[in-house]
């Protein structure tokens, strides 16, 4: 990798009122170190060195809106309340000061459970009561908790633009509310919230996306994270073919979505590889094609295993960045996000923007008992 020529991942980007100076982005990544939902300064400072090592664009770790059971963890950060916004422009405001831009990821985890088995006071909601297919678990949501969970991501964002960050990402992947309602095994609505088609079950995204823009005007760029695969199950996929990925994605698009952030594990891994002549594109690939979006692609970045692995305690070696620049080079997608490589190294990109890569140390599973 010693010859390597990254200078691609170095040029500026810019949609609405962001201006980018690289195409990094570091991921969400939950940490659980927000006791009683509220960010402190350790929290602060752990994104502030990001900034300094000169991540592109820093996304939060996932932090809920205001709804009754809208988070599986207790050290999960709220995105409301005055103490937890207080925290959160503790947060933006060191890392402007590092130089850095930055958006909360705001979430809902609806019924998806979180591995230490920790439960809400309120019952968890989703489209029909199902954490997975087969899988009860609490309410199916009416249509006023519906109306109160799209305007609750609407004030998180208008409340994001009112601290001071820079754009907004909305989560609607790996199995969590939102994705609850695209994923065809969860959503058995007979409801407008539901449908036999992903063009119909799109509808709860798309209003959430139409309220979100309402709340943060013309210029803020928003961003919603989606994945084909959920944490329920690796394997399943919200859309089988390009048809079905553009009657899922462009509504989105159409509301307001200014940069779709397509999570899969291995970046370059083709999304359709049975449709010759598509070039292996991959699912930021494809969403840019079907819809003209800018696109987010994710996964492996830099290291020789997928975040499977984290998940099972385990770490990963440092890996070239070769498939990433031909990647690049060819446009398949705007921006990369890294996830576990700056969990591990605050200076991972300083550190291939100096072409340092012998001191790229890949992830240390002992990151994610700290915030370094
Ligand atoms: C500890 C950990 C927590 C994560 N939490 C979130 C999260 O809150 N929201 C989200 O969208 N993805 C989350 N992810 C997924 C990452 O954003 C990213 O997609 C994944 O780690 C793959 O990127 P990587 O291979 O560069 O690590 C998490 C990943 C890890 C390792």
């Amino acid at each position: 990798m010693s010859n390597l020529d990254t200078r691609i991942l170095f040029r500026p980007f810019s949609i609405r009122s962001l201006e980018l100076k690289n195409r990094i982005v570091m991921a969400p990544m939950t940490r659980l170190f927000s006791p009683e939902g509220i960010p402190g300064e350790a929290s602060a400072a752990y994104y502030r060195r990001r900034a300094e090592g000169r991540v592109g664009l820093i996304l939060s770790e996932g932090t809920v809106i205001d709804r009754p059971a809208s988070r599986n963890d207790s050290a999960i950060p709220f995105f409301h309340g005055d103490a937890a916004l207080a925290g959160w422009k503790n947060v933006i405001d060191a890392v402007h000061s590092a130089g850095g831009l930055m958006a909360p990821q705001i979430w809902h985890t609806g019924a998806a459970r979180y591995i230490n088995g920790w439960e809400p006071d309120a019952p968890v909601e989703s489209p029909s009561g199902l954490d997975s297919p087969g899988d009860p678990r609490g309410v199916a949501m009416s249509e006023e908790n519906i109306a109160d969970t799209i305007s609750a991501f609407a004030k998180a964002a208008a409340d994001a633009k009112r601290l001071g960050f820079d754009t907004v990402e909305i989560h609607g992947a790996h199995g969590y509310l939102i994705d609850q309602f695209f994923w065809a095994g969860t959503n058995q609505r007979t409801d407008r919230y539901g449908g036999a088609t992903i063009k119909e079950r799109s509808r709860f995204a798309s209003e959430i996306v139409s309220a979100v823009r309402l709340a943060v005007g013309p210029e803020f760029p928003i961003i919603m994270r989606v994945s084909q695969w959920k944490q329920q199950d690796y394997g399943v996929r919200v859309a089988e073919t390009p048809q079905q990925m553009e009657d899922w994605l462009l509504p989105l698009v159409e509301a307001g979505v200014d940069v779709l952030h397509c999570s899969q594990r291995r970046f370059w891994e083709p999304e359709f590889p049975e449709i010759d002549g598509s070039n292996g594109l991959n699912c930021a690939g494809w969403a840019k094609k079907v819809t003209g979006a800018a696109t987010i692609s994710v996964g492996s970045v830099g290291l020789d295993n997928d975040v499977t692995n984290a998940f099972a305690g385990k770490g990963s070696a440092p890996a070239s960045l070769d498939r990433l620049i031909e990647r690049m080079e060819r446009e398949e997608f705007d921006l990369i996000a890294v996830g576990r490589a700056l969990m591990s190294d605050p200076d991972w990109v300083a550190k291939v923007e100096n072409g340092n890569y012998a001191a790229l140390e890949g992830f240390n599973p002992a990151a994610l008992g700290e915030l370094l």
